[in-house]
Protein backbone atom coordinates (compact mmCIF):
# COMPACT_ATOMS: atom_id res chain seq x y z
CA UNK A 1 0.00 0.00 0.00
CA UNK A 2 1.12 3.76 -0.64
CA UNK A 3 1.82 5.97 1.91
CA UNK A 4 -1.36 8.73 0.48
CA UNK A 5 -3.40 5.02 0.76
CA UNK A 6 -2.26 4.03 3.60
CA UNK A 7 -2.52 7.47 5.17
CA UNK A 8 -6.60 7.35 3.31
CA UNK A 9 -7.09 4.03 4.67
CA UNK A 10 -6.03 4.70 8.53
CA UNK A 11 -8.18 8.29 8.61
CA UNK A 12 -10.92 6.63 7.56
CA UNK A 13 -10.96 3.68 9.49
CA UNK A 14 -10.86 5.13 12.87
CA UNK A 15 -14.60 6.06 14.19
CA UNK A 16 -14.41 9.34 14.38
CA UNK A 17 -14.93 12.08 12.68
CA UNK A 18 -11.27 13.47 11.64
CA UNK A 19 -10.67 16.94 9.66
CA UNK A 20 -7.48 18.89 9.31
CA UNK A 21 -7.02 22.53 8.78
CA UNK A 22 -4.59 24.93 7.04
CA UNK A 23 -3.79 28.06 9.33
CA UNK A 24 -6.18 30.20 7.84
CA UNK A 25 -8.82 27.45 8.99
CA UNK A 26 -9.45 26.17 5.90
CA UNK A 27 -10.20 22.52 5.65
CA UNK A 28 -7.46 20.14 3.73
CA UNK A 29 -8.94 16.95 4.54
CA UNK A 30 -12.43 15.07 5.86
CA UNK A 31 -12.74 11.51 6.58
CA UNK A 32 -15.86 9.55 5.94
CA UNK A 33 -16.94 9.61 9.68
CA UNK A 34 -16.93 13.40 8.65
CA UNK A 35 -19.19 13.28 5.82
CA UNK A 36 -21.65 11.39 8.00
CA UNK A 37 -21.72 13.46 10.81
CA UNK A 38 -21.93 16.74 8.82
CA UNK A 39 -23.76 15.36 5.83
CA UNK A 40 -21.26 17.39 3.65
CA UNK A 41 -18.93 15.07 1.16
CA UNK A 42 -15.28 15.50 1.31
CA UNK A 43 -14.88 17.24 -1.79
CA UNK A 44 -17.79 19.93 -0.70
CA UNK A 45 -15.63 20.21 2.45
CA UNK A 46 -12.59 20.74 1.55
CA UNK A 47 -11.32 24.48 0.90
CA UNK A 48 -14.15 25.41 2.78
CA UNK A 49 -13.24 27.58 6.11
CA UNK A 50 -14.30 25.87 8.94
CA UNK A 51 -16.78 27.55 10.25
CA UNK A 52 -19.37 27.05 6.87
CA UNK A 53 -18.80 23.14 7.58
CA UNK A 54 -18.58 22.20 11.00
CA UNK A 55 -20.84 24.71 12.12
CA UNK A 56 -20.62 24.50 16.35
CA UNK A 57 -22.23 25.98 18.75
CA UNK A 58 -18.79 27.19 20.13
CA UNK A 59 -17.52 28.61 16.61
CA UNK A 60 -18.16 32.64 17.71
CA UNK A 61 -17.22 32.58 20.76
CA UNK A 62 -15.26 29.84 22.13
CA UNK A 63 -13.61 28.42 19.44
CA UNK A 64 -11.74 25.19 20.40
CA UNK A 65 -9.04 26.28 17.75
CA UNK A 66 -8.02 29.78 18.86
CA UNK A 67 -6.75 28.25 22.13
CA UNK A 68 -4.71 25.71 19.94
CA UNK A 69 -3.53 28.15 17.63
CA UNK A 70 -2.52 30.82 21.06
CA UNK A 71 -1.14 28.08 23.66
CA UNK A 72 -0.07 25.47 21.08
CA UNK A 73 -1.42 23.02 23.17
CA UNK A 74 -4.25 20.21 22.63
CA UNK A 75 -7.47 20.08 24.05
CA UNK A 76 -9.67 16.80 24.28
CA UNK A 77 -13.26 16.23 25.71
CA UNK A 78 -14.58 19.37 24.72
CA UNK A 79 -18.47 18.93 24.77
CA UNK A 80 -20.56 21.06 22.24
CA UNK A 81 -23.29 20.72 19.08
CA UNK A 82 -22.93 20.18 15.29
CA UNK A 83 -25.54 21.73 12.88
CA UNK A 84 -25.40 18.98 10.39
CA UNK A 85 -26.04 20.17 6.30
CA UNK A 86 -29.54 19.42 7.22
CA UNK A 87 -30.23 21.61 10.28
CA UNK A 88 -29.99 18.75 12.40
CA UNK A 89 -28.43 19.52 15.79
CA UNK A 90 -25.59 16.70 16.99
CA UNK A 91 -24.24 16.31 20.24
CA UNK A 92 -20.51 16.34 20.08
CA UNK A 93 -17.29 15.79 22.12
CA UNK A 94 -14.39 17.42 20.77
CA UNK A 95 -10.51 17.25 20.56
CA UNK A 96 -8.39 19.36 19.01
CA UNK A 97 -4.08 19.64 18.27
CA UNK A 98 -1.67 21.99 16.52
CA UNK A 99 -0.09 20.09 13.91
CA UNK A 100 3.56 20.94 13.27
CA UNK A 101 6.01 20.60 10.62
CA UNK A 102 9.37 18.43 11.24
CA UNK A 103 11.02 21.90 11.60
CA UNK A 104 8.56 22.73 14.56
CA UNK A 105 6.64 25.04 12.52
CA UNK A 106 2.89 25.54 12.65
CA UNK A 107 1.14 24.32 9.79
CA UNK A 108 -2.31 23.87 10.53
CA UNK A 109 -4.57 21.83 12.74
CA UNK A 110 -6.09 18.84 13.36
CA UNK A 111 -10.34 18.26 14.94
CA UNK A 112 -11.51 15.16 16.10
CA UNK A 113 -15.37 15.27 16.64
CA UNK A 114 -17.16 12.50 18.03
CA UNK A 115 -20.57 12.17 17.85
CA UNK A 116 -22.65 11.41 21.41
CA UNK A 117 -26.08 11.31 20.39
CA UNK A 118 -26.36 7.67 21.40
CA UNK A 119 -24.79 8.37 25.20
CA UNK A 120 -26.92 11.61 25.41
CA UNK A 121 -29.69 9.71 24.22
CA UNK A 122 -29.32 6.62 26.44
CA UNK A 123 -28.48 9.30 29.67
CA UNK A 124 -31.94 10.88 28.79
CA UNK A 125 -33.84 7.62 28.69
CA UNK A 126 -32.28 6.46 32.19
CA UNK A 127 -32.54 10.01 34.02
CA UNK A 128 -36.74 10.00 32.24
CA UNK A 129 -36.98 5.79 33.59
CA UNK A 130 -35.53 6.61 37.19
CA UNK A 131 -37.60 9.77 38.07
CA UNK A 132 -40.64 8.03 36.83
CA UNK A 133 -40.20 4.70 38.53
CA UNK A 134 -39.45 6.86 41.63
CA UNK A 135 -42.40 9.53 41.02
CA UNK A 136 -45.07 6.46 40.57
CA UNK A 137 -43.82 4.81 43.42
CA UNK A 138 -43.95 7.88 46.00
CA UNK A 139 -48.23 8.38 45.89
CA UNK A 140 -48.65 4.90 46.53
CA UNK A 141 -46.23 4.45 49.47
CA UNK A 142 -48.18 7.59 50.66
CA UNK A 143 -51.48 6.23 50.75
CA UNK A 144 -50.09 2.84 52.10
CA UNK A 145 -48.40 4.53 54.83
CA UNK A 146 -51.30 6.43 56.03
CA UNK A 147 -53.48 3.75 55.98
CA UNK A 148 -51.15 1.65 58.26
CA UNK A 149 -51.18 4.50 60.43
CA UNK A 150 -54.89 4.43 60.53
CA UNK A 151 -55.58 0.69 61.24
CA UNK A 152 -52.80 0.97 64.25
CA UNK A 153 -55.86 3.39 65.71
CA UNK A 154 -58.74 0.93 64.65
CA UNK A 155 -60.24 -0.41 67.94
CA UNK A 156 -59.82 -3.93 66.47
CA UNK A 157 -55.80 -3.60 66.02
CA UNK A 158 -55.30 -1.69 69.41
CA UNK A 159 -55.65 -4.72 71.60
CA UNK A 160 -54.21 -7.12 69.21
CA UNK A 161 -50.46 -7.38 69.89
CA UNK A 162 -49.71 -9.81 66.91
CA UNK A 163 -51.48 -7.30 64.20
CA UNK A 164 -49.78 -4.25 66.38
CA UNK A 165 -46.54 -6.58 65.62
CA UNK A 166 -47.45 -6.92 62.31
CA UNK A 167 -48.44 -3.33 61.18
CA UNK A 168 -45.19 -2.08 62.52
CA UNK A 169 -42.95 -4.68 60.42
CA UNK A 170 -45.31 -3.59 56.84
CA UNK A 171 -44.96 0.02 58.37
CA UNK A 172 -41.33 -0.22 58.53
CA UNK A 173 -40.77 -1.35 55.28
CA UNK A 174 -43.34 1.32 53.99
CA UNK A 175 -40.84 3.65 55.23
CA UNK A 176 -37.51 2.65 53.43
CA UNK A 177 -39.21 2.07 50.50
CA UNK A 178 -40.73 6.13 50.70
CA UNK A 179 -37.12 7.13 51.49
CA UNK A 180 -35.52 5.35 48.42
CA UNK A 181 -38.25 6.74 46.27
CA UNK A 182 -37.32 10.00 47.75
CA UNK A 183 -33.17 9.47 47.24
CA UNK A 184 -34.10 8.36 44.04
CA UNK A 185 -35.75 11.00 42.46
CA UNK A 186 -33.13 13.58 44.31
CA UNK A 187 -30.05 11.51 42.66
CA UNK A 188 -31.68 11.11 39.76
CA UNK A 189 -32.15 15.46 39.68
CA UNK A 190 -28.86 15.97 40.88
CA UNK A 191 -27.05 13.70 38.37
CA UNK A 192 -29.21 15.65 35.40
CA UNK A 193 -28.01 18.94 36.68
CA UNK A 194 -32.07 19.60 37.15
CA UNK A 195 -31.12 21.06 40.80
CA UNK A 196 -30.24 24.57 40.19
CA UNK A 197 -27.74 25.34 43.14
CA UNK A 198 -28.74 28.03 45.53
CA UNK A 199 -25.46 29.78 46.43
CA UNK A 200 -24.70 32.16 48.94
CA UNK A 201 -21.55 33.17 51.04
CA UNK A 202 -21.15 29.90 53.32
CA UNK A 203 -18.70 29.08 55.88
CA UNK A 204 -17.65 25.61 55.42
CA UNK A 205 -16.38 25.74 59.29
CA UNK A 206 -19.65 26.81 60.26
CA UNK A 207 -21.25 24.18 58.14
CA UNK A 208 -19.04 20.84 59.54
CA UNK A 209 -19.52 21.92 63.22
CA UNK A 210 -23.04 21.91 62.81
CA UNK A 211 -23.39 19.05 60.92
CA UNK A 212 -20.72 17.34 63.62
CA UNK A 213 -22.95 18.17 66.49
CA UNK A 214 -25.87 16.85 64.86
CA UNK A 215 -24.04 13.35 64.18
CA UNK A 216 -22.22 13.97 68.07
CA UNK A 217 -25.18 11.51 69.79
CA UNK A 218 -24.67 8.76 67.20
CA UNK A 219 -21.35 8.60 67.22
CA UNK A 220 -21.93 8.35 71.05
CA UNK A 221 -23.85 5.29 70.62
CA UNK A 222 -21.00 3.94 69.27
CA UNK A 223 -18.74 5.22 71.79
CA UNK A 224 -16.60 7.01 68.63
CA UNK A 225 -14.35 9.47 69.30
CA UNK A 226 -15.63 12.35 66.61
CA UNK A 227 -13.19 15.54 66.48
CA UNK A 228 -13.43 18.39 64.17
CA UNK A 229 -10.18 20.13 63.91
CA UNK A 230 -11.73 23.34 61.53
CA UNK A 231 -10.20 26.53 61.53
CA UNK A 232 -11.10 29.61 60.31
CA UNK A 233 -11.50 29.65 56.46
CA UNK A 234 -12.95 32.42 54.10
CA UNK A 235 -16.32 31.92 53.07
CA UNK A 236 -16.68 30.79 49.84
CA UNK A 237 -19.83 31.35 47.28
CA UNK A 238 -21.67 27.46 47.94
CA UNK A 239 -25.34 25.98 47.97
CA UNK A 240 -25.03 24.99 51.99
CA UNK A 241 -27.81 22.68 51.92
CA UNK A 242 -26.17 20.53 49.34
CA UNK A 243 -23.24 20.49 51.09
CA UNK A 244 -24.84 19.83 54.08
CA UNK A 245 -25.99 16.81 52.27
CA UNK A 246 -22.12 16.05 51.58
CA UNK A 247 -21.24 16.01 54.57
CA UNK A 248 -23.66 14.67 56.30
CA UNK A 249 -23.96 11.23 53.73
CA UNK A 250 -19.27 11.57 54.31
CA UNK A 251 -19.63 11.19 57.81
CA UNK A 252 -22.66 9.20 58.11
CA UNK A 253 -20.29 6.60 56.50
CA UNK A 254 -17.36 7.34 58.67
CA UNK A 255 -19.89 6.54 61.51
CA UNK A 256 -21.44 3.61 59.87
CA UNK A 257 -18.61 1.54 58.86
CA UNK A 258 -16.97 1.98 62.06
CA UNK A 259 -16.53 -0.65 64.72
CA UNK A 260 -16.77 0.32 68.63
CA UNK A 261 -14.11 2.90 70.02
CA UNK A 262 -13.01 3.84 66.54
CA UNK A 263 -11.98 7.79 66.07
CA UNK A 264 -13.73 9.66 63.25
CA UNK A 265 -11.70 13.10 62.31
CA UNK A 266 -12.65 16.39 60.24
CA UNK A 267 -9.93 18.63 59.20
CA UNK A 268 -9.31 21.27 56.85
CA UNK A 269 -6.72 23.08 55.01
CA UNK A 270 -6.60 26.23 52.54
CA UNK A 271 -4.35 26.30 48.93
CA UNK A 272 -3.92 29.19 46.82
CA UNK A 273 -7.05 28.26 45.30
CA UNK A 274 -9.16 25.31 46.95
CA UNK A 275 -10.70 24.47 50.47
CA UNK A 276 -9.52 20.91 51.64
CA UNK A 277 -11.95 18.98 53.50
CA UNK A 278 -10.41 15.21 55.12
CA UNK A 279 -13.04 12.99 56.72
CA UNK A 280 -10.52 10.24 58.42
CA UNK A 281 -11.90 7.15 59.82
CA UNK A 282 -10.53 4.00 61.45
CA UNK A 283 -13.08 1.84 60.37
CA UNK A 284 -13.15 -1.27 58.04
CA UNK A 285 -11.86 0.15 54.95
CA UNK A 286 -12.69 -0.50 51.70
CA UNK A 287 -10.24 -3.19 48.93
CA UNK A 288 -8.60 -1.39 46.36
CA UNK A 289 -10.84 -2.91 43.60
CA UNK A 290 -14.39 -1.56 44.86
CA UNK A 291 -12.55 1.92 45.43
CA UNK A 292 -13.62 2.89 41.47
CA UNK A 293 -16.65 1.78 41.91
CA UNK A 294 -17.93 3.48 45.33
CA UNK A 295 -19.03 6.60 43.68
CA UNK A 296 -21.52 4.90 41.48
CA UNK A 297 -25.28 4.63 41.91
CA UNK A 298 -26.48 1.67 43.92
CA UNK A 299 -22.69 0.55 44.49
CA UNK A 300 -22.53 -0.94 47.57
CA UNK A 301 -19.28 -2.67 49.09
CA UNK A 302 -19.03 -5.96 50.90
CA UNK A 303 -20.24 -3.76 53.92
CA UNK A 304 -23.56 -4.38 52.76
CA UNK A 305 -23.76 -7.76 54.93
CA UNK A 306 -23.63 -5.67 57.99
CA UNK A 307 -25.45 -2.02 57.38
CA UNK A 308 -28.29 -1.06 55.63
CA UNK A 309 -28.21 1.64 52.67
CA UNK A 310 -29.23 2.58 48.98
CA UNK A 311 -26.06 3.33 47.76
CA UNK A 312 -26.63 6.31 46.80
CA UNK A 313 -25.11 8.60 49.72
CA UNK A 314 -21.79 8.88 47.55
CA UNK A 315 -23.32 8.92 44.31
CA UNK A 316 -25.04 11.98 45.72
CA UNK A 317 -21.77 13.42 47.15
CA UNK A 318 -19.75 13.22 43.83
CA UNK A 319 -22.57 14.86 41.63
CA UNK A 320 -23.56 17.86 44.04
CA UNK A 321 -19.10 18.32 44.42
CA UNK A 322 -18.90 18.05 40.89
CA UNK A 323 -21.51 21.05 40.72
CA UNK A 324 -19.60 23.08 42.47
CA UNK A 325 -16.96 22.71 40.50
CA UNK A 326 -15.03 20.65 43.05
CA UNK A 327 -13.57 17.42 43.37
CA UNK A 328 -14.06 14.03 45.72
CA UNK A 329 -11.65 11.26 46.52
CA UNK A 330 -10.84 8.51 48.73
CA UNK A 331 -7.78 6.62 49.52
CA UNK A 332 -8.47 3.57 52.01
CA UNK A 333 -6.53 0.33 53.68
CA UNK A 334 -8.89 -2.61 54.58
CA UNK A 335 -8.65 -2.62 57.94
CA UNK A 336 -7.48 0.37 59.04
CA UNK A 337 -9.61 3.01 57.63
CA UNK A 338 -10.52 5.63 55.11
CA UNK A 339 -10.12 9.01 54.35
CA UNK A 340 -12.46 10.80 52.27
CA UNK A 341 -11.30 14.23 50.72
CA UNK A 342 -13.56 17.10 49.10
CA UNK A 343 -11.77 19.66 47.35
CA UNK A 344 -13.97 22.74 46.99
CA UNK A 345 -12.92 26.07 44.70
CA UNK A 346 -12.27 29.34 46.46
CA UNK A 347 -13.71 31.07 43.23
CA UNK A 348 -16.55 29.89 41.05
CA UNK A 349 -15.17 27.63 38.17
CA UNK A 350 -17.56 27.07 35.03
CA UNK A 351 -18.83 23.85 34.92
N1 LIG B 1 -16.06 5.41 55.33
C1 LIG B 1 -16.29 4.24 54.71
N2 LIG B 1 -15.68 3.12 55.16
C2 LIG B 1 -15.89 1.92 54.56
N3 LIG B 1 -16.69 1.74 53.49
C3 LIG B 1 -17.31 2.82 53.00
C4 LIG B 1 -17.15 4.12 53.58
N4 LIG B 1 -17.90 5.00 52.86
C5 LIG B 1 -18.50 4.27 51.89
N5 LIG B 1 -18.16 2.97 51.97
C6 LIG B 1 -18.59 1.90 51.05
O1 LIG B 1 -19.08 2.52 49.86
C7 LIG B 1 -20.42 2.08 49.61
C8 LIG B 1 -21.20 3.22 48.98
O2 LIG B 1 -21.45 4.23 49.95
P1 LIG B 1 -22.78 5.09 49.85
O3 LIG B 1 -22.75 6.10 50.92
O4 LIG B 1 -22.93 5.55 48.44
O5 LIG B 1 -23.94 4.03 50.10
P2 LIG B 1 -24.50 3.39 51.44
O6 LIG B 1 -23.85 3.99 52.63
O7 LIG B 1 -24.36 1.91 51.28
O8 LIG B 1 -26.04 3.75 51.38
P3 LIG B 1 -26.75 5.21 51.56
O9 LIG B 1 -25.65 6.21 51.78
O10 LIG B 1 -27.50 5.42 50.28
O11 LIG B 1 -27.64 5.03 52.73
C9 LIG B 1 -20.96 1.62 50.94
O12 LIG B 1 -21.96 0.63 50.77
C10 LIG B 1 -19.71 1.05 51.64
O13 LIG B 1 -19.52 -0.28 51.23
MG1 LIG C 1 -23.88 6.11 52.78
Amino acid sequence: MKKQQFRRFILDSVPVAMVTMDADLKITSFNIRAEELTGYAAHEAIGQPCHMILRSSRCENDCPLQTVASSMESATGLEGEIVDRFGDHVPVRIGTAAIESDDGSFVGYLEVIEDISRQKEMEREKHNFISMVAHDMKSPLIAIGGLINRLKKEQTCKGNEKLQEYLRVIGDAEARLESLAQEFLEYSRLESSQLNLQQSETSIEELLQKVTEIHRPRAEEQKIDLSCECKPLPAIKADADRLHRVFTNILDNAIKYSPEKAEVTISVKETDQEIVIRFKDQGWGIADEELPYIFDAFYRADAKEKSTGHGLGLAAVKAIVRQHGGRVSVTSTPGKGSVFTVRLPKEEKPL
